[in-house]
């Protein structure tokens, strides 16, 4: 299978690999079609709402590991409304593409992203206009 240089990179490299703790939103997602897991991390600025920190763990393939190490970085300066860009396409746009069947573990990256703005904003009774409550965040269930 032919991988671009950038997507090698961020799987040999992956940026933004960890935790933060107290972060002001926690996504937990599962991708139904292989059982991989992702969990991602935001420090939220309260006043900005600049996202000033993303961290992600997962139990993943490699296109996984490499579309969330890329969805770290472009996540990161971001308000928490311009963050709702960064879908699967733009990540695979900025990583120059991915094997056809590997696009669906690009979706998790957006998805974690997804559950944890949805986490940040219930914790803190606001909307964030277009953004859907995530069908898989399993974030309870720890
Ligand atoms: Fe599971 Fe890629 S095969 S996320």
């Amino acid at each position: 299978m032919n991988y671009s240089e950038k997507v090698m990179d961020h799987f040999n490299n992956p940026r933004n690999v960890g935790e933060i703790e107290n972060a002001s939103g926690v996504g937990t997602v599962g991708n139904a079609k292989c059982g991989d897991i992702m969990r991602i991390y935001l420090d939220i600025d309260e006043d900005t709402k600049i996202v000033k920190d993303c961290k992600f763990k997962t139990f993943g393939c490699g296109a996984a590991v490499a579309t969330s190490s890329m969805a770290t970085e472009l996540v990161k300066g971001k308000t928490i409304y311009e963050a709702l860009e960064v879908t699967n396409k733009a990540v695979m746009e900025a990583l120059d593409g991915l094997p056809p069947v590997k696009v669906h573990c690009s979706l998790l990256a957006e998805e974690a992203i997804h559950a944890a703005l949805w986490d940040y904003a219930e914790k803190h009774h606001i909307t964030i206009e277009g953004l859907k409550k995530p069908k898989t965040d399993i974030s309870d269930e720890d």
